[in-house]
């Protein structure tokens, strides 16, 4: 799968430094052209010689050292690497990434990199889930950097929970999927919505809905999947954006609305699976809104209709909506698609076991402008997600 690439794995101090040496013999395996560059609380966890004799290549380790061709080399090493891989990434090397930080050979190293670059974070759960840690996440996510994990579970330090590094195989995945680029939908543009929107009250309240994004999130790593180039916009989730998706956050409808417009053009693929509140309040109070003891009525103002926007808008892209509706919803979902100018709904009665919101799996009915209904199975989001694939790449002109 990977004959002939050029991989620079980076692999920073943290324990998980010993399972990067499974990851660099499974790169290797696949046919890459492994070059580990190391630093130094990695080099105490892991023996450069590991990674020489696993590589067939050196090992690269301190930024000034003879022979000096190095300088020179560590910049060619980041243009002509087709990846580079970052595993395990420490929060140190996340920060410094992020910041555009340059303090030893390996942020040199990403600094200079012109490749896409994979990171698989892994640190004690606190260090993961410190604000400043997720912020530079974040920031490196919006930039296309793609991560990989980290999972829950016990960890070295004793404690429970997210931190742990992804397993060897799962980030060799990761790395092959970015690098096929072969899929049927390469090349293309695609966005996707996904989640509820949050429409403010007063600074401490907002209007939702049960949306978890988990449909939205698996129609974009779907597309991912297949080779296409995927920007998700998403209302605040508890999810982890697929590997290789940038995202974009939006909290209410009228950011969703800002976000999408600022990137359909180019998109040849819209996927709208947000729930997307019709109503917003009409004047967001600027202080809490305090109990008067009596009756509280709220004035609602109609939020734009984005899909309908689009669609009165589209020029030739596969233009794809979902409609979430309670009891037989065939007649109103047609009406909606026809309306809203889709090329095909998908449709889903949320009141069905097994449907709708939260759920992990889903029943939906695709329909079509012409009438036509095809009805699927109770199947998983994912399975449901590739279903919706299919039908895009059926759908779009060759
Ligand atoms: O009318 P309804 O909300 O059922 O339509 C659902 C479809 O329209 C979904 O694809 C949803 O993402 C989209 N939508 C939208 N903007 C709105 C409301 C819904 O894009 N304001």
């Amino acid at each position: 799968m990977l004959a002939g690439k050029k991989i620079v794995l980076g692999v920073t101090g943290g324990i998980a430094a010993y399972k990067a040496v499974d990851l660099a013999s499974r790169l290797k395996k696949s046919g890459a052209e492994v070059r580990v560059v190391m630093t130094e609380a990695a080099a105490a966890f892991v023996r450069p010689l590991t990674f020489r004799t696993i590589t067939g290549n050196p090992v690269h380790l301190r930024q000034f050292e003879e022979p000096r061709v190095w300088n020179v080399e560590h910049v060619a090493l980041a243009e002509q690497a087709d990846l580079v891989v970052v595993a395990p990434a420490t929060a140190q090397t996340i920060a410094c990434l992020a910041l555009g930080l340059a303090p030893d050979l390996l942020a040199t190293m990403l600094l200079a990199a012109r490749s896409p670059i994979l990171v698989a974070p892994a640190m004690n759960t606190a260090m993961y889930l410190h604000p400043a840690t997720q912020e530079h996440l974040a920031t490196l996510r919006a930039r296309g950097v793609v991560l990989v994990g980290p999972e829950a579970g016990t960890l070295a330090c004793g404690a429970e929970g997210p931190g742990r590094m992804s397993e060897p195989a799962e980030i060799a995945a990761a790395a092959e999927r970015l690098l096929a680029g072969g899929g049927p939908l390469a090349g293309r543009q695609a966005l996707v919505t996904a989640g509820g929107t949050r429409e403010r009250l007063d600074p401490v309240r907002y209007i939702g809905n049960f949306s978890s994004g988990k449909m939205g999130y698996a129609v974009a790593e779907s597309l991912a999947a297949a080779g296409a180039t995927v920007t998700l916009v998403s209302a605040p989730t508890a999810l982890a954006p697929p590997a290789g998706v940038r995202l974009l956050e939006a909290e209410s409808a009228l950011a969703m609305r800002e976000a999408v417009l600022s990137c359909w053009e180019t998109s040849e693929i819209v996927v709208m699976a947000a729930a997307v509140a019709d109503y917003r309040p009409a004047a967001p109070a600027t202080g809490k809104i305090r109990k008067t003891g009596g009756d509280f009525t709220l004035t609602l103002t109609e939020n734009p209709d984005i899909l309908a926007e689009l669609g009165r808008r589209k020029q030739g892209q596969i233009l794809v909506g979902f409609a979430a509706e309670t009891g037989d919803g065939h007649a109103r979902g047609l009406e909606k698609l026809r309306r809203k100018n889709a090329d095909f709904l998908v449709l889903n009665d949320v009141t069905r076991p097994g449907a709708g919101f939260g759920a992990d799996t889903n029943i939906v009915s695709f329909l079509y402008p012409d009438g036509q209904a095809r009805e699927l199975p109770l199947l998983s989001k994912r399975e449901v997600a590739a279903r919706i694939t299919e039908e895009i790449i059926r759908l779009l002109p060759q």
